[in-house]
């Protein structure tokens, strides 16, 4: 078993998952990435995140045909936390019954697990918490969150009549886009709710980072299972990368295996230091 993370109703999660963006975009490259999402779930993973948003509703469909076809060979339900996100301009009690239907037919589900608002928009956070509710009254979604929230717009939701009931916010948080770690996960923390990190790996960028790489050659490990086992190493932090090749998947999976001495702590610290004041959230 790996590392958890524990959500703010006490349900823990694995805390390493699988990220979806830039898949089912293309009927060319379905096979490949249906074999690879099979493949995730062979290794173990089981939080898989996606959005209506990622092939227009493609990568859904995907991530649905891998589970039907985990599940037919036992892969079991209960196992599984399956995180989508509804767009802003969705994000009111009707767009978010609507969208959320679409959803889950393509993922072939009766309920999301995690549902998050893609980022704000012009919808007032009280409709998208009124939607947020309904759908869970419904048990069409069973925890709801956000993504791509500055801490400004985190203690707006707060303050919003059900907004402290969100469970996690999914941000950029890498190596090398610590901003988070001064002011939001903090105070994130305050209110127990776990980080999500998006484009972990900067989109595989932040892997031909030459410290980076001399560093992991040293240690005979990947550079990404440093820039992962750092991220997992935050507590309460979730990064979920997105691979397309097995042995990808097999590397950042073993990230959860690699542990970091306080001298790799003090060296990455060295190669990424965090910023000194606030920086607004990078958003990709
Ligand atoms: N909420 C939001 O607004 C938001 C925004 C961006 C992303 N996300 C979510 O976060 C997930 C992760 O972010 P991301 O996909 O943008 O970037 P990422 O996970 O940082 O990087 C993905 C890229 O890194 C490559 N890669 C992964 N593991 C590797 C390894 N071990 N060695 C070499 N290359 C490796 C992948 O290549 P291959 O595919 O070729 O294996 C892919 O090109 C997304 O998929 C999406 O689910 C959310």
């Amino acid at each position: 078993m790996g590392a958890l993370v524990m959500l703010p109703s006490a349900e823990e999660w694995p805390a390493l998952g699988l990220g979806t963006a830039r898949m089912g975009e293309s009927p060319a490259h379905a096979a490949q990435e249906l074999a690879a999402l099979r493949a995730a779930l062979d290794i173990g993973y089981r939080v898989i995140d996606t959005a209506e948003l990622y092939g227009d509703g493609g990568a859904e469909t995907l991530v649905g045909r891998a589970l039907r076809e985990a599940m037919a060979d036992g892969l079991r339900r209960e196992e599984l936390c399956i995180v989508s996100k509804v767009l802003p301009q969705h994000a009111h009690p009707a767009g978010m019954l609507e969208a959320c239907e679409r959803t889950l037919a393509r993922l072939g589900l009766e309920c999301i697990d995690l549902y998050l608002l893609h980022w704000r928009g012009p919808v007032p956070l009280k409709d998208t918490v009124d939607g947020f509710e309904i759908l869970q009254q419904r048990h069409w979604i069973r925890h709801w969150g956000v993504s791509n929230f500055d801490i400004d717009d985190m203690r707006d939701l707060v303050a919003v009549p059900g907004g402290a009931a969100c469970s996690v916010n999914q941000v950029w948080y890498s190596l090398n886009q610590r901003g988070p770690e001064l002011d939001l996960l903090p105070w994130m923390r305050l209110y127990e709710m776990p980080l999500m990190a998006y484009c972990p790996l900067d989109e595989g960028s932040l892997l031909g980072h030459a410290g980076l790489g001399e560093m992991a050659r040293r240690k005979g490990v990947s550079a990404s299972e440093l820039a992962l086992a750092w991220l997992l190493a935050q507590g309460n932090v979730l990064p979920i990368p997105k691979a397309s090749h097995a042995a990808h998947l097999r590397q950042n999976w073993a990230a959860q295996r690699c542990t970091l001495s306080p001298d790799d702590k003090a060296e990455l610290e060295r190669l990424f230091p965090a910023p000194r004041s606030r920086v607004p959230l990078m958003m990709r």
